[in-house]
């Protein structure tokens, strides 16, 4: 009988094993919301029957726990409407929500607010687009109908490793009896192979990334009004616009469009390719709106946000900034450039790794938040797709800028066949941007007027003079001692440095760069902390 006791103890303690390996499992692959994303904007929605935001940015939700949320309002005579992600543990305009895992975004007042305002929330894909202010009576097999069905279904799933556990504790008596130990070791690490392989599959079911930004075709332009030129290209010039909301002309969404004449429909092609990927959706690569093909005015467009800060070079010649800006900046690019290269989205997703080839402060965007956002794509490449090494070596060698250029690439001796060699060249081109924030930052002590790595901007160097200097001298941007006086200065350095070696092998990852950021950032915190004990310790002693 005690035999048996330990027996039944050792195969609950499994059981309990395998329940909480499928649940932590589950949690881990739980994908964030996709969601309309749109400031507030006024709207001819009012607020009776169902409506259609015009919002067009729809954003994968920074976490898995956030829903889908939008609101009306009216403001001074106005209506106004806004979507976006929230997690629903924190009120929005006030009020938890309660209703989230819904489908559809059903409308409620918010009472007591001095303003008309309406919320709602629902859980699905791009689910708070359609507004419904009179109450959804679903058909049956949908919504309400279907939250019986929901709940009857959760007690279901909820009992369901109760049930499991027993029909096993039963079928393990029944086998401790009749097999000995040797032969009730199989079936345990094959149950837990499944779970593992089930959770696999499912998740390589969404590998799909397919095109949502199709081409705008000329039937449907979208009613843009170009500004002013904010940036001039190799190939298009990018214009600040407005995207028109309403009938009025106060309501508008600002957006930038870059103006490739039709000569370059090349390069707008392959930005638009490399954009259509929703998969390269990220916080720090610039979102991308659409594509048009302006037929009447011999025009390509792409539309993407906005960002009024401009690029990276033009902040830096514009700002000092602090240590704590400098990792925010350095540590957002290094992730847009992580996961430009990755072959998985954050999610698990499968994704085309891509090589900018391009990467210099000018291509970089500076958001509102001091976040940075990768942009101008059109030399950029798909490293999964069949270009023979020989059209690799002639793609755009002779249109990407020097000065940012690897001592493989200006030497022409990449390895081609290999597609870690382009993210390598990328990584080399990445540590320059890197020391480029960093000669910006008051941290290092004295800080100079912007420069870019190896002279002045106005001096255009030639692949020629490079690489005297790159391949030859092995000259890199000057670190000064002095700039090591700060311990989260002095720990970026050594990072850049193994970024841009000589050998691009022995170059760190972007990824490792993202790690080394949040790891660099904690050290400066604890060291700062550390002194300021010491201080107050100092200060006690006094
Ligand atoms: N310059 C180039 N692209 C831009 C954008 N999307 N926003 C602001 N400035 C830019």
């Amino acid at each position: 009988m005690e035999r048996v006791m330990e027996r039944v103890a050792f195969v609950s303690v499994l059981l309990v094993c395998l329940v909480s390996v499928r649940t932590s499992e589950t949690k881990v692959f739980r994908l964030p919301q996709l969601c309309k994303f749109c400031d507030a904007e006024s709207t001819a929605c009012a607020a009776t029957g169902v409506c259609e935001t015009s919002c067009n940015i729809a954003s994968i939700c920074e976490s898995p726990d956030e829903v889908c949320v939008s609101a009306w309002r009216r403001s001074g005579g106005n209506a106004i409407i806004e979507m976006m992600c929230h997690n629903p543990a924190l009120p929005f305009y006030g009020q938890y929500l309660t209703d989230y895992n819904n489908t559809v975004c059903q409308m409620k007042q918010v009472e007591d607010t001095e303003e008309e305002v309406y919320i709602c929330s629902c859980n699905k894909e791009e689910c708070n687009d359609r507004l419904f202010f009179t109450d959804v009576s679903p058909p049956p097999g949908t919504e309400s109908s279907l939250s019986k069905r929901t709940l009857s279904l959760m007690l279901l799933v909820s009992l369901f490793p109760v049930l499991i556990a027993v029909v096993v504790l039963l079928s393990a008596f029944y086998c401790f009896h009749v097999f000995d130990q040797h032969n009730l070791n199989a079936p345990k690490t094959n149950g837990i192979q499944i779970e593992t392989c089930a959770i696999i599959v499912s998740d390589d079911d969404r590998s799909d990334s397919s095109s949502a930004n199709s081409l705008n075709h000329n039937t449907e332009l979208l009613p843009i009004q170009l500004d002013a030129i904010v940036g001039n290209g190799r190939f298009a010039e990018v214009y600040r616009a407005k995207l028109k909301q309403g009938a009025t002309d106060e309501s508008f969404q600002k957006v930038a469009v870059k103006v490739f004449p039709y000569e370059e429909y090349a390069s707008w092609k392959t930005e638009w390719e490399i954009f259509s990927d929703t998969e390269l959706r990220h916080e720090n690569v610039l979102q991308f709106l659409t594509a048009e093909d302006r037929k009447a005015e011999r025009r390509y467009w792409l539309i993407t946000a906005y960002h009024e800060r401009g690029n990276l070079q033009e902040f830096l010649t514009q700002h000092v900034i602090g240590w704590d800006e400098l990792c925010r900046l350095g540590w957002s690019l290094a992730r847009g450039v992580a996961h430009l290269h990755a072959d998985r989205t954050p999610c698990g997703r499968s994704k085309a790794p891509i090589a900018h080839r391009d990467l210099k402060s000018a291509n970089v965007l500076v958001k509102a938040d001091l976040s940075c956002c990768l942009c101008d794509f059109g030399l950029s490449l798909r490293l999964n797709n069949s270009m023979s090494p020989e059209e690799l070596a002639n793609s755009g060698q002779d249109v990407l800028s020097a000065r940012y250029m690897a001592p493989e690439v200006l030497e022409s001796r990449m390895d081609l066949e290999n597609i870690e060699s382009f993210k390598q060249a990328d990584v080399y081109s990445m540590a320059l941007v890197l020391w480029e924030i960093t000669s910006r930052c008051s941290a290092i002590g004295d800080v100079r007027e912007y420069e870019p790595p190896f002279g002045k901007l106005k001096d255009h160097l030639c692949v020629e003079s490079m690489k005297d200097d790159i391949i030859r001298d092995r000259l890199r941007p000057e670190i000064p001692s002095s700039w090591t006086n700060h311990t989260g200065v002095q720990l970026l350095c050594s990072s850049i440095e193994e970024c841009w070696d000589h050998e691009p092998e022995a170059r760190l990852t972007a990824q490792c760069i993202v790690e080394r950021f949040s790891e660099i950032s904690s050290t400066v915190i604890s060291v700062s902390s550390d002194d300021k004990s010491a201080q107050d310790s100092g200060n006690d002693e006094k």
